[in-house]
């Protein structure tokens, strides 16, 4: 997979968020810079900042919602580790939260970094806000839904990926491309693109965890699908992608391509 959009920036735009949450002190701070800060490929962020570019908005116009997306999805990351949840002890080839700090404290992280992603947009435009808040809902959802363990079937198991790992990237097209002040067809290609790389991203990193997946007899929609479908569904959906993004040029758009090209490439 390729590396974020402008990830030099966002990530700059993180540590100052971190550095002027007055509400914050030591030691918080620093156990949210090592959950919030470097490591991450900051794909949700950049989605917002490359969409939000290629509709002809500056990346400083979408920064605000990229910085909450990263946020959420650090949150996510350190709830998802703990040990009522998958039981991770490594994230982002460091020790989890919950196994460097403790589990109390990994929580209140979790905490803590959703409440700043929505202090630090809320002052960016309202339609990008509600995606945003709108998908920190449908994330958790999935979450939920994954952890009742009922579905099985091919239909319900995409829900949850559209929930868990979808929505996320839905609101980071859509939320960037609210910030270039969007036509609604413009923010219909948003969506689609947003949908379908979340479906695709969740589909890659299903193929990269097979092996432990089948070990540990965890039902995804590759064990119950089958690669050959799922691949040929994958190449289909590139298809479309690549058709709506034919009018567009530059670097966020050649950036909008080749992501989507190389998380394909990683389903086989
Ligand atoms: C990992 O997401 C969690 C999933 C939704 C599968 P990423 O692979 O984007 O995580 P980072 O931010 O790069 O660590
Ligand atoms: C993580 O999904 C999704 C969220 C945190 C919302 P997974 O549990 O499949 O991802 P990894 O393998 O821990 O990164
Ligand atoms: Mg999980
Ligand atoms: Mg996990």
């Amino acid at each position: 997979m390729i590396a974020g959009y402008r990830a030099a920036e966002l990530e700059a735009a993180l540590e100052t968020e971190l550095q002027n949450a007055a509400a914050i002190a030591e030691p918080l701070r620093a156990q949210l810079a090592y959950c919030l800060l470097g490591g991450g490929k900051r794909l949700r962020g950049g989605l917002c900042l490359a969409f939000c570019e290629l509709f002809g908005g500056s990346a400083a116009d979408a920064l605000p919602l990229a910085c909450a997306l990263e946020m959420i999805h650090a949150y996510s990351l350190v709830h998802d580790d703990l040990p009522c949840m998958d039981d991770d002890a490594t994230r982002r080839g460091k020790p989890s939260a919950h196994v460097f700090f403790g589990e109390a404290n990994a929580i209140l992280i979790g905490d803590a970094l959703q409440a700043l992603a929505f202090s630090v947009s809320a002052h960016a435009r309202e339609e990008g806000r509600q995606a945003v808040a709108d998908a920190a809902l449908r994330m958790v959802a999935g979450q939920f839904a994954e952890g009742m363990h009922a579905a099985q079937d091919p239909a319900s198991l995409r829900e949850i990926y559209a929930q868990k790992t979808g929505a996320l990237y839905w609101a980071a097209a859509v939320s960037g491309a609210h910030a270039a002040r969007c036509t609604p067809e413009q923010a219909h290609i948003a969506e689609i693109y947003g949908s379908a790389f979340g479906f695709l991203f969740q589909i890659a990193d299903d193929c990269m965890d097979r092996a432990q997946d089948e070990q540990c007899g965890k039902q995804t929609l590759l064990t119950v699908i089958g690669i050959d479908k799922l691949a040929a569904e994958a190449r289909d959906k590139l298809e479309e992608i690549l058709q709506l993004l034919q009018p567009y040029h530059g670097e966020a758009a050649v950036w909008l391509r080749v992501l989507i090209e190389k998380t394909v490439e990683c389903i086989h």
